[in-house]
C-alpha cells in the first residue's frame, strides 16, 4: 500500500462494499455468471480498512482470503447479495457497488442435475430480471449517506464512454459512479486498472490509473472529499 494508506481520512466511517460476480443457479452443480474477480472490490476493502474505515465486504464468489481487518460477507446469487447489502448499509457513511450483479436469473432451478436425453433436456433457458440492488439502495439511503455505483462501458454510435457514463449515473441516482472504459482489451481478471470517478455534482476526477490498490486510493480520495463532517 502506498502513503495514500496513512492518510487516516476514514477513521470513524462504516463502509460497505460488494465485490465479485454473483451466479444464478440452473440446477444443483450449473450456474449463470460472470468474469468479474472481485480484485477491485477489494482492493477497495483492503485500503478503506488501511485508512482508518469499519469495513463490511459482501463478497459474491471472490477467490481471496479477507482482507485484514475487514468483515467479510459471503454471498452467490444476486438475491442474496440484495440482502446482504440491505442489511448492512443501516447506518453506513458509504455504500459501494462494485460486484458484477447478474442482471438476469433462470427462471426455474431445476431441484435434480439436467441430464442428457430422458426428454428433459432443456431447449431454451427462460431468465427474470434480477432486483437492482444499486437502485434501491439509493431509494432506501439515509440522510448524507454516500452511494457509490460502477460500469463499465464503451463507447459506440450513441456516444462516448463518458456520455453513456454520465446518462448512467443520473439514471441510477447514485452520489459517485466509476467508470471503466473497457472498449479495448479485457480489464476483467487483470491487476491493473484505470477509471474515472464521475460526481452527481458534474464533477470528474482525472484518469486514476495503476494497480488496483493505487486506483482504490484514488477512489478512497474522491469519496473522502464528498463525506460530510463526523458525527459527534
Ligand atoms: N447493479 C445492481 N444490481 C443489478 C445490476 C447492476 O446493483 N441488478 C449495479 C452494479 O453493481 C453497478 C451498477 O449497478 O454498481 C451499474 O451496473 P451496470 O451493469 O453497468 O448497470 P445496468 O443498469 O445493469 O445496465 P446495463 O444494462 O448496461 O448492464
Ligand atoms: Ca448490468
Amino acid at each position: 500500500l502506498g502513503a495514500d494508506a496513512l492518510a487516516q481520512d476514514l477513521v470513524g466511517r462504516r463502509v460497505v462494499i460488494s465485490a465479485g460476480g454473483t451466479r444464478e443457479p440452473l440446477d444443483p452443480v450449473r450456474y449463470l455468471g460472470n468474469r468479474s474477480s472481485g480484485r477491485q472490490g477489494w482492493a477497495l476493502a483492503r485500503v478503506a480498512a488501511a485508512r482508518g474505515a469499519e469495513v463490511v465486504l459482501v463478497a459474491a464468489n471472490v477467490e481471496a482470503p479477507s482482507p485484514f481487518g475487514v468483515r467479510v460477507v459471503p454471498v452467490g446469487t444476486a438475491e442474496e447479495l440484495r440482502a446482504a447489502m440491505l442489511e448492512e448499509a443501516v447506518g453506513a457513511d458509504v455504500v459501494v457497488m462494485s460486484a458484477a450483479v447478474a442482471d438476469f436469473r433462470p427462471e426455474a432451478v431445476a431441484a435434480t442435475k439436467l441430464k442428457k436425453g430422458s426428454g428433459s433436456e432443456p431447449a431454451a433457458v427462460p431468465l427474470v430480471r434480477n432486483p437492482d440492488v444499486l437502485a434501491e439502495l439509493v431509494t432506501k439511503r439515509a440522510p448524507g449517506q454516500l452511494v457509490v455505483g460502477f460500469a463499465a462501458e464503451t463507447g459506440d454510435d450513441d456516444g462516448d464512454v463518458l456520455t453513456h457514463a454520465r446518462a448512467k449515473l443520473a439514471r441510477k441516482g447514485c452520489d459517485l459512479l466509476v467508470v471503466n472504459d473497457v472498449s479495448d482489451g479485457q480489464v476483467f481478471g487483470r491487476p491493473e486498472n484505470a477509471v474515472v470517478v464521475l460526481s452527481a455534482d458534474g464533477g470528474a476526477t482525472d484518469l486514476l490509473e495503476g494497480s488496483k490498490d493505487a486506483v482504490a486510493a484514488g477512489i478512497w480520495g474522491a469519496v473522502a472529499a464528498r463525506l460530510g463532517p463526523r458525527p459527534g
